[in-house]
């Protein structure tokens, strides 16, 4: 182990969430960076920084795998660094960024660029994707460090659109690498953009983009991931009928995610909220919504990811369909889920394994998503206590905006930690610290 620049802390009598699923008050101990020890109570060595976490639950801290954090190139809405004292507000300790900035993470240089920029600015620990062309394709297997591939097979537009089948055969049948899709079927969607161009409303966004469009798409990723055995990811997965799809039919080596925004928000949200709803893929009914639930609780879905996808509130203004599609996320998505878990509607644990454990297992980044010795110190101690609303003034997303706003939630982070240092502290955050690029296995 490196030595790092991270103070020993002691952060003592919080309700630990522990990797069995039980919660203990418990002392935990963090040399350099690391979880070292975990016991009822320890005493402080000299020179200890110490945390009093009582009456707060201690989580390991979030791993958000699929976040739209702007830089290069689009830093009007976002840049790496407010995106990151988001994310240390938020809880969320490390990201997976996605290669749709400017210029776009189709080769090393931009990856490269892409971690020189986070190392400079990042405050919590940062990979990042590469974005699948149809001409990178012996690229998309080189590259370091990646955590997979990305494919947009909808709802783009340039080179990172990649919808034709041949060349998605080509892509599946080369390496090994994780591959995660934007499952939306293009042609779907361009025929139903010709048949409702009379429509001018947001709400016809989830007409156009429709559940039809998305299970058509998830079914092409389906059936050739199958035929390579080829490790898949299905990214925000959005309808029932994916849910069914994957509960008939899930092998293995495939794995999905669900948004809180497609759990808790559907298409009654244009009437409330506008534009400020429009996302790819787009929201649905509230039965989607129940049956998302249940194919997380059964385990069909495997974890939660925000895809925070920043846009301005000027740009947003824009009339439907020039209103750009994509909601702020990282803020809110641990208090979110924690809200659902006083309410009865999942537990604490099932939280912990769906924003951290589950994601640290599926893009194989070692040493974390617990709260155990030998791990690393990203940690999130949380105040179950108490209910805030989610108030614009207060969120520091550059984009300065949350669709769910008004929402009172608890589950606010009190302090995070990232590598052992205090990264957010009772409403401050630390702008100095730095997060690390991550390791996939
Ligand atoms: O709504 C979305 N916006 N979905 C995506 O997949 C892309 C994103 C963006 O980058 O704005």
């Amino acid at each position: 182990m490196l030595p790092t620049d991270a103070p020993d802390l002691l952060i003592q009598g919080g309700r630990v969430c522990l990797p069995d699923g039980s919660c203990r008050t418990m002392d935990i101990q963090i040399n350099q960076g690391k979880i070292i020890q975990l016991a009822e109570t320890l005493e402080p060595e000299p020179g200890t920084t110490l945390i009093s976490a009582q009456g707060l639950t201690v989580l390991p801290g979030v791993i958000d795998p699929q976040v739209h954090f702007r830089e290069p190139g689009l830093e009007h809405k976002e840049d790496l660094h407010t995106a990151s004292c988001a994310c240390a507000k938020g809880g969320v300790t490390s990201f997976l960024e996605m290669p749709n900035t400017r210029p776009l993470t189709t080769d090393q240089g931009a990856l490269d660029d892409k971690l020189k920029r986070a190392a400079a600015k990042c405050l919590v620990n940062y990979g990042f994707f590469i974005g699948a062309t149809k001409d990178n394709l012996d690229v998309l297997n080189q590259v370091n460090p990646t955590c997979g591939i990305k494919i947009f097979m909808g709802s783009m537009h340039g080179p990172l659109l990649v919808d034709e089948e041949p060349i998605l055969d080509q892509i599946f049948s080369r390496g090994d690498r994780l591959i995660a899709v934007h499952a939306e079927d293009q042609g779907r969607i361009l025929e139903r953009r010709k048949q409702f161009s009379d429509r001018q409303d947001v709400a016809a966004h989830s007409v156009i983009q429709d559940a039809q469009a998305a299970l058509n798409a998830s079914q092409l990723a389906l059936k050739l991931s199958k035929k390579y055995q080829r490790r898949l990811h299905i990214l925000h997965l959005s309808t029932g009928l994916e849910v069914e799809l994957l509960r008939q039919d899930k092998p293995a080596w495939v794995t999905a995610e669900v948004t809180p925004q497609h759990l808790l928000l559907n298409q009654e949200a244009y009437r409330d909220i506008g534009s400020l709803a429009q996302m790819n893929p787009p929201l649905r009914t509230a039965e989607d919504n129940h049956l998302l639930w249940q194919g997380l609780l059964d385990g069909v879905l495997d974890f939660i990811a925000t895809d925070h996808a920043p846009h301005t509130l000027e740009e947003k203004a824009q009339p439907y369909p020039q209103s750009p599609s994509g909601m702020p996320g990282v803020e809110t998505s641990l208090p979110l889920m924690l809200t659902q878990s006083q309410a009865g509607r999942c537990s604490l644990a099932q939280v912990v394994r769906w924003m951290s454990t589950a994601v640290a297992e599926a893009y194989k980044i070692p040493d974390k998503g617990a709260i155990s010795p030998g791990y690393d110190a990203d940690l999130v101690i949380v105040d179950l206590q108490t209910y805030r609303p989610v108030l614009r003034q207060e969120l520091v997303s550059k984009c300065g905006w949350s669709p769910f706003e008004g929402w009172r939630l608890t589950g606010w982070p009190v302090y995070t930690v990232v590598g052992g240092h205090i990264a957010y502290d009772r409403g401050e955050l630390k702008t100095q610290v730095r997060g690390k690029s991550l390791t996939f296995l």
